[in-house]
This record gives structure tokens, C-alpha cells and sequence, in this order.
């Protein structure tokens, strides 16, 4: 009988996903009970805010007329309950205990409530409730003949952890401001909170520095698109031929807005001490031995490292960073120190008598006082500095935060640092999504299936329960090495995003397979609205 029972039930789920109505959110909400019936948005439907959700209440008034072609009115209400037919975004009686990214969504026959204490919740309530609408309503033009049902629901959610992170690389190859804006777009939709926007690197300089133009002016560019592909896959090429560009100030103004009105923070990554060949290229005389450097793509890898002897070096990247600090509100300046070779360093008399004048015995413990030194200014500015797993090398700096590649966080978080995880095993998005190279566009190498990145758990096994608040959150990185242009980048984001958002938002417990690559259907319906490229077909599970 039981048997029976469980075959009607899902006789009758498959009958509401044929009807579109069986919820398919992602990532998946910390507690969500359906009910019968469903709210019908119409022409009439009113949106009513406060004064918290004003801006949240604009950004859906726009969504929803972009693709029902409604005008929708809205009015200002300071209730705390919505009359029929309408759609109230509030902060009225907003239960604290959901903090500042949680929202309950409650709809009704009637009525629809999204109710949070703050605006990023009112925003997130609302990508929900964009979620529980059939998938045309992200299309960028009105669909006729929509009946644009919302199944009844009540929501309660709010994030597992604050640091929900998207790292893509605009040094390798380089993305237009358009397009980091179209990415941010879907970044939001999952609910993630963080881009970690890698601006400099060996192969490019992608920020405008008023200080330094050659910057820009020699580091933003190189001979061609490289890393042996070709070079039509790229567009962006200067009038003279070269391959590169850059986001002015102005740009990185705009794009800070642009994230901030869709509750991202955008945290900027400075590279140093080494992956410094662009910055090289533009000021050889900060590195050991003048040179010569390029922005190459073939010959520069690694190559790049600033002399930590010398203090021009430093007053250059305080310089930097200052103006950087400047364009940047958030918390947080990423300053790499990844990968830093040591060879230019033994060989080289200034920072020998560096390390002789300051006591150190290791080049490692070279690029320890060259991190720490760094973080002083960094903390000076009021900012906290965050560094890839090897800024632990010759001993960490005071405050400074890890972001987990290669180990380390264990290690860092009971000595009572902050962790950001974003292991290779499990968050580097520009491994293969496949084993079948064959069909697959060139990778870097590695493999990376969805069903990998959905098993990731970012409080790793070993850590003491009284460190684990320690680990912020988790991140994708996308190294655009044979990342050529956007369409190829969005391939390698999604699906593998999609789950890395479930990972860092929804409960652990909550974690299913077949339901996430359920929901994922209906998410691949909603990028097809957007215009989002993603990798089509089955996805891969390691032994499959
Ligand atoms: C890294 O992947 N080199 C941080
Ligand atoms: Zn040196």
C-alpha cells in the first residue's frame, strides 16, 4: 500500500511539473511549504512598498513589465498586510532571527507578501518569487498569451553562509563592462552576494590607475589573444591590432553601482607579490633585474615577481591601492600572493639585504613581510586583506583573511582567521565538465562535473566545531586561460554555479541530487529567456 501511495504521489508531481507549477528554485529555500491554488499577476496587480523596499520594488515592477508588457502601479504603504491583489514588499514585522539576507514569501490566492528586515532579503525574496513565475518571466520582451501563474507557497530562508563568491579572471582574457554587467545579472539571480573580479595578472592590467597610465597604457595590451587559440574566438582587440583592454575608473564606478544595486559586493584583486608581468611590463625597474617583461601570454606566466627589496615597490602599490580602496566600498581588498617564484629573490642583492636587515630566513618568509607590510597599509585604509593559501607561507599577517586553493584552511581558521573556501577538487570552474574531450571546448585541464561541485562542503571535516564560523562561505573561480569570450565563459559558469549557490545558501541537510538536476530543468528554461549560454545535456557524476 505504502508503495502505491509513493507512486501516486509522484504520478502527481510529474502531472504539476507538466503543469510548470511544482517550485523550482534554486538554490533551494531553507524552508518552503507549498499550498493549494495560485496568485495570477494581471495588468491591475499593484505593488506596494515601503521605504526599504522602494529600489526592490522598481526592480521588479521592470522585470515583470519587461516580459508581461504590464505597467504595473505601485504605491507606498506603511501596512504590514496586503489587500487583495497586490503584491507588498515590506519590512513590517520582519523577523529578525532571518538576518540581513533571510525573507519570508507568502503567497496567497489573493495576495503576495515578500516581507524581510533588510534590502538585500526584500531583494532575494523577490528573485524567489521571479523564480515560482513560469521561465518566460525573464524574457526581455512581452509574451502574449502568459497566464502568469504563482503557485501558493510560504518561504522562510536565509543564507547558510554570508560569503557566496564568483571569481572571474579579466587578465587572461578580457570581458567588457557589458558584459561583467550581464554576468552580475545571473550572479544575482543565484543569490550570490560576492564577485572577486581578478584585475591584474602576468597577461593584463585591467584598471585604470591616474597615478600610473602606463598601466594601462603598455600593461592592458599584448601582441595577441594567445594561449595558442584562435584568434577570432576573441573580440577584443585595440584599433592597432592588440589584444587586451581595460575598465576606466568611470567603469569600475559604474559596475560598483551596478553590483550594489543587486546587493553584490564587488572585491578587487591586486596581484603581488608575483603574476606582476603586465605591471612589469609598464615599470621593469620594480622588479629584481629590470626585465625585459611583456603581457605575454605565451612567455609570461609566473615570470612577473616585484623586487621586495627595493621600497618603490611598495610606495608603487600603496599607490595603487589607495586609488583602488578609492573605487572599491567593500570590505575587502584581495591582493593574490598565489604562486610566487623565489629564484629572482635568492638571486638578487637588494632583497637578500631585505631579508638580512629584517631578520629573515626564508624567501618565504621575504613574502611574508612583504604581505604583512602590505596589510598594514591595507588595514591603515580601513579595508581587511584577503589572500590566496599561500599568504600563510613564512607565517600570516595579522588580520588577514584566506581564500582556499590549495590547503590551508584549517590551519588558519583555529589560529582564528577568517576562511574562504574555493578548493581546486571542487570550485575551479575552468577544469573540463566532461571526461569526453572530444566534445568539449579546450580546458586548462582537470575535471570538474556538476555532481562534483554539488558534493562540495565548504567547513572542511577536520575543523573544531568552535572554528567553523571562521569559514566565511565559499567561491567559484573562472581562470579565462583558454576562456576566450563571454559565451564560452557563461559554458563554464553554469551549471557548475548553480550548484555552487545551492552549496553556499541552502541547508546542508537539503542537499539532493536528483531534485537539485530536477529544478536545473527549469533553470536551463530561464537562461534561454535571459540569453545565458550554459553546458546543454546530461551532466557527468564521477563514476558514471
Ligand atoms: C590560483 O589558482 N593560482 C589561485
Ligand atoms: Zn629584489
Amino acid at each position: 500500500m505504502r508503495y502505491q501511495t509513493a507512486a501516486i504521489l509522484v504520478l502527481l508531481m510529474a502531472a504539476n511539473a507538466f503543469a510548470g507549477d511544482v517550485p523550482a528554485l534554486i538554490p533551494l529555500p531553507q524552508k518552503m511549504e507549498c499550498r493549494d491554488g495560485a496568485f495570477t499577476l494581471q495588468a491591475k496587480t499593484r505593488i506596494l512598498t515601503d521605504a526599504t523596499s522602494r529600489e526592490t520594488g522598481k526592480y521588479l515592477v521592470e522585470r515583470l513589465g519587461k516580459a508581461t508588457g504590464y505597467n504595473l502601479e505601485t504605491a507606498t504603504t506603511t501596512k504590514a498586510q496586503p489587500g487583495k491583489g497586490t503584491i507588498l514588499l515590506t519590512t513590517k514585522d520582519a523577523n529578525p532571527g532571518l538576518g540581513a539576507e533571510g525573507y519570508e514569501l507568502i503567497v496567497t490566492a489573493d495576495s503576495v507578501v515578500v516581507r524581510a528586515g533588510k534590502s538585500a532579503g526584500l531583494f532575494y525574496g523577490v528573485q524567489s518569487l521571479l523564480e515560482l513565475m513560469p521561465p518566460e518571466v525573464f524574457a526581455a520582451k512581452p509574451v502574449v498569451g502568459m497566464d502568469w501563474k504563482i503557485p501558493c507557497v510560504q518561504i522562510e530562508d536565509q543564507p547558510r553562509f554570508k560569503w557566496r563568491g564568483f571569481m572571474l579572471d579579466v587578465a587572461r582574457h578580457f570581458f567588457t563592462k557589458d558584459e561583467v554587467k550581464q554576468m552580475l545579472d545571473v550572479l544575482a539571480l543565484h543569490k550570490i552576494n560576492t564577485f572577486h573580479f581578478h584585475l591584474t595578472d602576468d597577461q593584463g592590467w585591467r584598471i585604470e590607475i591616474k597615478k600610473y597610465p602606463r598601466l594601462t597604457q603598455v600593461g592592458a595590451w599584448r601582441k595577441d589573444a594567445g594561449f595558442g587559440l584562435d584568434p577570432k574566438a576573441s573580440t577584443a582587440y585595440g584599433p592597432d591590432g592588440r589584444y587586451g583592454g581595460y575598465y576606466t575608473q568611470d567603469d569600475i564606478r559604474e559596475l560598483v553601482a551596478y553590483a550594489r544595486a543587486k546587493h553584490i559586493t564587488i572585491v578587487p584583486e591586486i596581484e603581488m607579490p608575483g603574476h606582476a608581468s603586465a605591471a612589469l611590463a609598464a615599470f621593469p625597474e620594480l622588479s629584481c633585474n629590470g626585465g625585459p617583461y611583456s603581457p605575454n601570454a605565451e612567455g609570461g606566466v609566473f615570470a612577473g615577481v616585484y623586487c621586495a627589496g627595493k621600497d618603490e615597490t611598495f610606495e608603487f602599490l600603496q599607490n595603487v591601492l589607495a586609488e583602488v580602496r578609492q573605487l572599491f566600498p567593500g570590505q575587502y581588498i584581495h591582493i593574490g600572493g598565489d604562486e610566487v617564484p623565489k629564484d629572482n629573490w635568492q638571486k638578487c642583492p637588494r632583497c637578500q639585504a631585505r631579508m638580512k636587515q629584517e631578520g629573515l630566513k626564508t624567501e618565504h618568509e621575504l613574502q611574508s613581510y612583504f604581505v604583512r607590510r602590505i596589510e598594514k597599509f591595507v588595514n591603515a585604509q580601513g579595508r581587511n586583506l584577503i589572500g590566496w593559501s599561500e599568504i600563510r607561507e613564512g607565517g600570516l599577517a595579522q588580520n588577514a583573511v584566506v581564500m582556499d586553493w590549495i590547503g590551508g584552511a584549517v590551519e588558519a581558521a583555529s589560529a582564528g582567521h577568517d576562511v574562504v573556501m574555493a578548493p581546486t577538487k571542487f570550485c575551479y570552474l575552468d577544469y573540463y565538465q566532461s571526461t569526453n574531450h572530444a566534445t568539449e571546448p579546450k580546458a586548462i585541464g582537470g575535471y570538474l562535473p556538476l555532481s562534483n561541485v554539488y558534493s562540495f562542503e565548504p567547513i572542511p571535516a577536520n575543523l573544531d566545531a568552535q572554528y567553523q564560523s571562521h569559514i566565511l562561505g565559499g567561491q567559484g573561480n573562472l581562470w579565462t586561460e583558454y576562456v576566450p569570450n563571454f559565451k564560452h565563459a557563461e559554458f563554464m559558469a553554469f551549471p557548475r554555479l548553480c550548484a555552487l549557490a545551492e552549496v553556499t545558501w541552502s541547508p546542508k541537510a537539503s542537499r539532493n541530487w536528483d531534485d537539485f538536476t530536477r529544478r536545473l530543468q527549469t533553470q536551463f528554461q530561464r537562461f534561454d529567456q535571459l540569453g545565458v549560454n550554459y553546458r546543454k545535456g546530461t551532466p557527468e557524476r564521477i563514476g558514471e
